[in-house]
């Protein structure tokens, strides 16, 4: 640190003083002459002067041997040359020895009276004063003093000789000191900064606040901005929150346009009976993830305008500004026409992909015009979120099996875009997916994103397998990548959550109070066994095999009779297909029929809730029940079973979960079943209902620690963190081929 010191203060310093030195001293040597010169003046006065008395009669007698005798008795000073006397018409009347021959009567005669000048003899310089004399009585004469100026010189040489030493002296003892100063100052400095920084004291703990030096404040602002980044990064790995999602958009994304693709919308507007526009949150597990993500990024949300009154509450450019009570990202609505979702929403999505990929044993349906259809809507929602992207390269966001086709669309308008789709639901196996018609050109489209996100990964595999099978490609199946006509896409397995707390818990009683509510809105008495299932009505969540499971336990256990209900809450969904209308239908019969066969006089062993409930109701029913049950024949992840989880902060109830849905490779602490095993499913009710209090606890606790740190933060944050990875790479893949491109340029 010393040397640095030296290097970088003390030779600045040097230079400076030699600067000035060379500047300098032509200044001070012009000085010294004129004072030297000043002073001989004086003397040859003083001298003339004193000649006054004697020199006019020695002059006027002609006395030569006295003229040269007086003379030379005062020419004994050194500096004296000597004395030239000249008659007035220029004769020379006198001149000593030293005088040098270049002094004359003639050269005299050219200064004025009074004066002096300067000559240049062989041994140096010399000054000659001229004085007129005009004695009374006698003839004129001048007198002419020559004085010796080399002494000047030598004067002046070892003035410099003094100044460059004293001045070079007082730069190096005044470097040295400032160095040293400087040295022991830092070393000050440095030490307190390595205690506050090792001690991880940033705040008012600091030592270094006691130095109040404008550097010191700044060291200590960057400690404190690094120690905060670092204490969210630290979050990330245990506690994911908005502000480390906000954080990554910033820091390693550097904030680009975000956009969501969804055929589902956050929000709907819809006419009540009164004529009034109601907001409402759809029941789409979808929605429920990735809302909370776009409240904390921004950006625009493009979706599908299936409200009643969505067309009366958009602007101009179909945008309207959510969420509606505190707006931080615009929804872009599309609108499709009754042709367009049957052929693309109902028929392409809901009857051919839905059945395909879930392994629920309802056969699906390909019709030739749905596909037309559903490229034409995917075409549709391209040329709006081109619209929509006003830079170019953003990141876009697509979801789900509505949008197979996207990312090849929108790779060839937006080439630098960096496109993720996540597929919600699951990938079956190739076989199954090879009796899609379509499936080449699904995939070949599929495979122009940079990632294909699904929750788990054994869905990673079975797609990897299926493209193996169908698309030529090259496939790496350690970093599961696929390379395809230059493009590189990343398969990932990226388990979609909730957020964490959820916000519909802030406005919740404590349990006991919702469980009374529950209990007396539903006519459910306090010693029974409160089982709960919420979905949207669909062949896929297990409702009847649910309810068989309850008629077998009930069979088995008469005891239970009056002691155990399933409120059951079925969101009517896609109702206008046959398959769904066929599962209501038959719903509605079993819980007919299980039902008159035990009932009792106050007491159903199934309430079924045919209606939607908006999610403060549902937070509710999750913190009143004893049991949720989410026995999915098959799905993607369900996220009832992690909001049953999130609602329980009394750390308690049992969740009993489908081994088919993808949360049941993070919650193993639930009871896992097999859906399709009745007798399993039974047993488990009654696990549940015996549990005892301890073990509900304990389960519940893990659970909850599994749904905090893997919360919805944390899916999408992984998924964005991949984004800027790729980003990364792929600009550093630009720079090596610019000078290679340019190199082969030259060659060429
Ligand atoms: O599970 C797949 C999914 O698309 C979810 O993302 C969503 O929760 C659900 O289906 C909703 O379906 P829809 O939008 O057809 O009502």
């Amino acid at each position: 640190m010393l040397r640095a010191i030296i290097i970088r203060s003390v030779l600045p310093l040097l230079l400076a003083a030699g600067t000035v030195a060379y500047f300098g001293l032509p200044y001070i040597d012009r000085l010294l002459t004129q004072w030297f010169r000043s002073d001989v003046e004086l003397r040859a006065q003083l001298l003339n002067s004193s000649m006054q008395e004697l020199l006019p009669g020695l002059v006027a007698k002609n006395d030569q041997a006295g003229l040269r005798r007086y003379v030379s008795k005062i020419t004994a000073d050194q500096r004296l040359l000597g004395l030239l006397l000249c008659r007035a018409d220029g004769s020379t009347l006198l001149k000593t020895e030293r005088v040098p021959a270049a002094v004359d009567c003639d050269s005299a005669q050219s200064i004025a009276a009074g004066s002096s000048s300067i000559l240049q003899t062989p041994s140096g310089s010399a000054q000659v004063s001229v004085f007129d004399q005009s004695p009374p009585g006698l003839a004129p004469y001048r007198v002419a003093i020559v004085h010796d100026l080399s002494f000047v010189d030598r004067r002046q040489n070892t003035a410099h000789d003094y100044l460059i030493a004293f001045a070079g002296i007082s730069v190096l003892i005044l470097a040295l000191f400032l160095a040293l100063a400087a040295w022991l100052l830092l070393r000050r400095w440095a030490k307190i900064l390595l205690r506050d920084i090792t001690g991880r004291r940033f705040f008012g703990d600091a030592q270094s606040g006691a130095l109040s030096l404008p550097i010191l404040s700044q060291v200590r602002q960057v400690l404190r901005e690094m120690e905060e980044s670092q204490r969210i990064e630290i979050d990330y790995r245990e506690n994911w929150t908005p502000l480390a999602l906000q954080q990554v958009v910033r820091e390693q994304l550097h904030s680009p346009q975000i956009v969501v693709v969804s055929n589902r919308e956050p929000y709907s507007h819809e006419f009540a009976d009164s004529g009034q526009i109601e907001v409402q949150v759809p029941a789409s597990g979808m929605v429920t993830a990735l809302e909370p993500v776009m409240r904390a990024c921004s950006g625009t949300w493009v979706a599908h305008g299936s409200g009643t009154a969505d067309r009366e509450s958009v602007d101009g450019n179909d945008r309207v500004r959510v969420p509606p009570e505190d707006p931080t990202y615009t929804l872009r609505r599309v609108w499709l026409s009754a042709a367009e979702e049957n052929g693309y929403y109902y028929g392409l999505a809901n009857e051919g992909l839905w059945p395909l990929c879930h392994l629920a044993y309802v056969r699906p349906a390909f019709r030739g015009e749905d596909w037309l259809v559903y490229q034409s809507v995917n075409r549709k929602f391209a040329d709006v979120v081109v619209r929509e992207t006003s830079t170019e390269d953003a990141v876009i966001l697509i979801q789900d099996y509505h949008f197979a086709l996207l990312p090849g669309m929108l790779r060839a308008r937006r080439p630098k875009a960096t496109i993720a789709l996540f597929w919600h639901i699951p990938w079956p196996n190739e076989e199954t997916f090879g009796v899609c018609p379509w499936k080449q050109e699904m995939l070949s489209h599929l495979l122009m994103a940079d990632i294909l996100g699904f929750h788990t990964l054994h869905h990673c595999r079975n797609f990897l397998s299926t493209v193996d099978r169908f698309v030529e490609c090259q496939i790496d199946h350690e970093h599961m990548t696929v390379a395809v006509q230059g493009h590189l896409c990343h398969v990932m397995a990226d388990p979609i959550s909730i957020e964490w707390p959820p916000r519909w818990l802030a406005q919740l009683p404590e349990v006991k109070v919702s469980q009374k509510a529950v209990r007396q809105r539903f006519g459910i008495g306090a010693h029974v066994s409160l089982g709960l299932g919420v979905e949207r009505w669909d062949f896929t969540k297990g409702l009847l095999e649910r309810f068989l499971a309850l008629e077998m336990l009930l069979e088995q256990n008469p005891r239970l009779r009056g002691r155990i209900c399933l409120l059951q809450i079925a969101a009517p969904s896609r109702s206008v297909l046959p398959a769904y209308q066929a599962l209501q239908k038959e719903t509605l019969a079993e819980v007919e029929r299980i039902n008159s066969r035990f009932a009792l006089a106050d007491w159903n062993p199934i309430v079924l809730i045919s209606k939607q409930q908006n999610p403060q109701q549902v937070y509710e029913l999750y913190r009143a029940a004893d049991f949720c049950i989410v026995n999915s024949l098959h799905d993607g992840m369900n996220l009832v079973a992690k909001e049953f989880v999130a609602a329980r902060d009394d750390e308690d109830g049992v969740l009993i979960l489908s081994t088919f849905a993808g949360a049941s490779r993070e919650l193993v602490e639930a009871l896992l079943v097999n859906p399709f095993d009745v007798a399993e499913t039974a047993a488990a009710i009654q696990r549940a209902i015996d549990m005892p209090r301890e073990q509900r606890a304990q389960r519940m606790q893990l659970m909850r620690r599994t749904v905090k740190e893997n919360n919805v933060y944390r899916w999408a944050g992984r998924m964005l963190m991949a984004a800027a990875r790729i980003r990364q790479r792929q600009a550093l893949l630009e720079v090596q081929e610019v000078p290679s491109l340019s190199r082969r340029r030259e060659r060429l």
